[in-house]
């Protein structure tokens, strides 16, 4: 067989070549041992010595060409077995990230909050934010001839005018009392809405944690110890606490409560007014009234209550001086929590 005919037999082995191992099958046919090639190769002593030399150059290039073929053919073979080509994709390369999302500063406080209280005991219990004028009010000992209404005094809903948008969350008191029995210890986050308008420490929606405790033996003493673990955990074993006389109708006694300023320890500062002293909540013990509204016997039961804003202890925690930059979705504000 001459080179010609070899060259003509493997162009069409290679055609209809299938697979792998049809092209290592080609390989031994002309490049093994006992292929071909060599058949050409221990050709050459037979031959007239001024052909010799040449011939068997010829034979050294056939080979080499016909290694460098098989060589692309079975680097396509494997490109096409993985779908990729390891040549031109680098696989290795890192990919494109999605960019993660995380929860809003609001929510962590929410969280933060209600881990803290989870710990003494607490359940979290959630209310609707559409509330109907007596859970809102008159449940609360805040009937409608009632002053303190002003403050609290909210949008009421067009069709029904006995539903409003509750201006806080103690209306979740009502209905937990009324749905259980005591013993209770719960607290409620969620949104309230107030007809206020919008300046760097008012919105008209906010959040708040409400939080209350009900048995037979409650006293004001325990309300401080709750509020002081709650606020060192919150602020920090440091500071202080003091409690103001102040008037809720839903309580009695009432007290506001206040944390020694985190920013000038009580020096007084900008952030606390030259006070010393940071509001962080109102609270105090359940008005008998209030029991007597969900059926507690008021000589059977005490409790306490207390509500936060939970934008006021972020704005506090955070050092932030403007409430409305929570609500703007601005990202750069949003990116550093
Ligand atoms: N509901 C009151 C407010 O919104 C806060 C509060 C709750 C006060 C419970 C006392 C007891 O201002």
């Amino acid at each position: 067989m001459d080179i010609e005919a070899i060259k003509n037999q493997i162009t069409s082995d290679l055609k209809d070549l299938g697979s792998l191992q049809g092209l290592e099958e080609v390989r031994v046919k002309y490049l093994g041992r006992k292929g071909l090639i060599a058949q050409l190769t221990s050709s050459i002593p037979s031959l007239p010595d001024e052909e010799r030399a040449s011939f068997g150059r010829k034979v050294n290039e056939f080979k080499s060409s016909l290694l460098a073929l098989l060589d692309e053919k079975q680097k396509a073979f494997l490109a096409g077995q993985e779908g990729v080509n390891a040549n031109t994709i680098d696989i290795g390369m890192p990919g494109i990230a999605p960019e993660l999302g995380h929860l809003h500063p609001i929510t962590k406080i929410i969280h933060e909050v209600c881990a803290i209280f989870r710990q003494m005991g607490f359940s979290i219990v959630e209310g609707p934010e559409i509330e109907t004028e007596f859970n809102n009010f008159t449940g609360l000992n805040i009937p409608l001839e009632h002053p303190s209404r002003d403050v609290f005094d909210t949008f009421y809903l067009a069709t029904k005018d006995t539903l409003l948008l509750r201006s806080h969350t103690s209306p979740v008191q009502i209905r937990a009392m009324k749905s259980h029995k005591p013993p209770l210890a719960i607290v409620v986050p969620g949104r309230v809405y107030r007809p206020d308008a919008v300046d760097a420490s008012h919105s008209f929606m906010f959040h708040q944690i409400e939080g209350f405790v009900v048995d037979t033996d409650i006293t004001f003493a325990d309300l401080k110890g709750t509020l002081e673990f709650f606020a060192k955990a919150v602020f920090g074993k440091d500071i202080s606490m003091r409690f103001r006389p102040h008037f809720f109708p839903f309580t009695e006694p009432s007290a506001e409560v206040d944390i020694s300023c985190i920013l000038c320890k009580g020096k007084g500062c900008s952030l606390c007014g030259r006070k010393g002293w940071l509001e962080i909540l109102g609270s105090g013990m359940i008005h008998p009234n209030v029991f007597k509204h969900v059926g507690y016997d008021p000589k059977e039961y005490t409790g306490f209550a207390f509500g936060m804003g939970v934008e006021r202890i972020a704005l506090l925690k955070y050092g932030i001086d403007d409430i409305r930059l929570f609500f703007e979705n601005d990202l750069r504000f949003l990116k550093q929590f």
